[in-house]
């Protein structure tokens, strides 16, 4: 049986004596759309940081594809996160001296596995053929957000992780990237987890949780 693409258990997160989250067990399967809500503060980013091996936890495990992040290094978890995982970050994260062509193609130059065509059907999926030679500061905040996008889906990894990505955006633009979001990751077959405080946002998802300082519960 392959094994789920995420599976959190018993997860902490401790500052000192300063406890964000503890407790947090979930599992997303295969293909499956998860939301995440909660107050302001109580640790989705941080959650969602520690679900990518980007940050260090204080309990628990976390499995990618069945591997557990725990007693991996740093450089073996990059390895793991450069073919299972791709991460939208509230604030683009693109790097500002690609074009938008070599911005989504990235991951799969740092795989070895170019594939000029899959990114221009990408960027045509998404409304912004024509603009693959525009630098980031040409763009609007919709189209940075969308480069993001494709450039976290590009390789098809098993799990979306997504950090509020509309939160930036004008309900009409944010309500496209929602569109772009959830068929590119249905048309790459990739779990997605979405944080997100938008109601329209997670009223999409196949299933909605709450994050709060004593766990995870279905909201
Ligand atoms: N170095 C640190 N020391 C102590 N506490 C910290 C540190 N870094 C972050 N925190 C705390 O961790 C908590 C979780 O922050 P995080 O950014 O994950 O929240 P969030 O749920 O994503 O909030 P938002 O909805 O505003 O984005 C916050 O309460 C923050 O104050
Ligand atoms: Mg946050």
């Amino acid at each position: 049986m392959t094994p789920a693409p995420l599976q959190v258990e018993g997860l902490a997160k401790r500052y000192g004596d300063n406890t964000v989250f503890e407790n947090v067990s979930m599992t997303v399967s295969a293909g499956e759309f998860v939301a995440i809500v909660g107050d302001s503060g109580v640790g989705k980013s941080t959650l969602l940081n520690c679900m990518a091996g980007l940050d260090h936890w204080s309990a628990g495990q976390v499995r990618l594809q069945g591997q557990d992040l725990g007693p991996l290094p740093d450089d073996a978890r990059a390895l793991l996160r450069r073919r299972h995982v791709g991460f939208v970050f509230q604030a683009f994260h693109v790097l500002p001296h690609l074009d938008v062509a070599q911005n989504v193609a990235l991951p799969l130059m740092l795989l070895g596995t170019p594939d000029p065509g899959r990114v221009q059907a990408m960027l045509e999926a998404v409304g912004l053929a024509g603009l693959e030679a525009r630098l980031p500061q040409q763009l609007s905040g919709g189209q940075l957000q969308r480069v993001a996008i494709e450039r976290a889906l590009v390789h098809r990894p098993g799990l979306l992780l997504a950090d509020e990505p509309t939160g930036n955006l004008d309900p009409g633009t944010a309500q496209r990237v929602m569109d772009a979001l959830c068929a590119q990751s249905r048309a790459a077959a990739s779990a997605l987890v979405l944080v997100t405080h938008s109601e329209a946002a997670a009223a999409r998802a196949d299933r909605v949780l709450r994050l709060t300082a004593a766990g995870m519960a279905p909201a």
